[in-house]
């Protein structure tokens, strides 16, 4: 897996943050705006989440409630359960081999794993990006036009839904004259913002993203952050990523996971604290979310 941290030089300037430790120096963009009041009302919440692939205890004992057009971060260390739990969120983990869940995972209040729920369904309304752009060997009109056609979405026009999708993504200026073009031809962020226009031309009220930037350069990473930051006007949005300044940066909440060994040596994902952003990274309570965020550990 490559991460490619962003070259701090292109970042906008910084500042720090107040009572910050050890002076993190971190973009706040507006956030202080942007910060809710209040706790997260719970459009998709975690109660005793656990998850086992097979024998092994991946995560346990998660409790989270995620805030509806809020954008949470989930950090921690590499192997902690951050994109085991994502994958809980709209049932990604149903096609993993030898994954169960157990706990609550509610979606509206409603039991997103009760036997009548229709999966497809599920997904179509808590969409997916992932960590390396996947667009499908097909035209960029076509990757958009792909999941209103197989949902059998009724749409109107489809050209205007391709447009919107893709003015959505902030990608519209960049690929309006070349639509019927392989997706395969555009640049990295380019194709990762097709991959969020594709997630959202089928109308969504949630988008996962699983370290969306990673495969990214830092000017690529910067626009989807922006878009991130535009999206969340209108979807709720749950991002995973290794990058704190991209936490930082975006982010209204940011949940804090790290998996220590049991007395067996197993190492078990938990969740150590859920808090507002800049309380994450100016105040942490937890002493480990202290260690991490000022890269002492991790
Ligand atoms: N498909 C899988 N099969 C078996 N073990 C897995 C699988 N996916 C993840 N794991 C294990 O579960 C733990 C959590 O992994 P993961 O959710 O990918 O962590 P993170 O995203 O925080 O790096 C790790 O120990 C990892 O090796
Ligand atoms: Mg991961």
């Amino acid at each position: 897996m490559t991460h490619v941290e962003p070259d701090l030089a292109t970042v906008p300037e910084t500042v720090g943050v107040p009572g910050a430790p050890h002076g993190i120096r971190v973009d706040l963009g507006g956030r202080e705006d942007r910060t809710p009041a209040g706790e997260p009302d719970g459009v998709i919440e975690l109660r005793n989440l656990e998850v086992f692939y097979d024998k092994f205890r991946a995560v346990s004992g998660v409790d989270l409630l995620f805030g509806s057009q809020e954008i949470t971060a989930l950090i921690g260390p590499s192997g902690c359960g951050k994109s085991t739990v994502l994958r809980c969120l709209n049932r990604m983990n149903d096609l993993v081999p030898g994954a169960h869940v157990f706990g609550d995972v509610t979606f509206h209040g409603a039991d997103m794993y009760a036997p009548e729920v229709d999966v497809i369904e599920v997904r179509r309304r808590i969409g997916m990006v992932f960590q390396k752009p996947n667009p499908f060997p097909k035209s960029i009109y076509d990757n958009v036009a792909y999941g209103p056609r197989v949902t059998g979405m009724k749409t109107g026009n489809m050209d205007d839904v391709v447009e919107q999708a893709l003015r959505g993504a902030a990608l519209w200026d960049e690929v309006k004259d070349k639509l019927k073009q392989s997706a395969f031809g555009l640049s990295g962020g380019q194709q990762q913002r097709l991959c969020i226009a594709r997630t959202i031309a089928t109308s969504p009220e949630v988008i996962l993203m699983d370290e969306p930037c990673s495969a990214l350069d830092p000017i690529a990473t910067a626009k989807i952050e922006d878009l991130m930051v535009e999206l969340a006007k209108t979807y709720t949005i749950i991002i995973v990523t290794h990058n704190m300044q991209q936490a930082a940066r975006v982010s209204h909440r940011t949940a804090f996971f790290t998996a220590a060994a049991d007395e067996h040596g197993q190492r078990t994902g938990r969740l150590v604290e859920y808090e507002l952003t800049g309380k994450i990274f100016g105040n942490p309570a937890d002493k480990r979310t202290e260690a991490y965020i000022t890269g002492r550990f991790g």
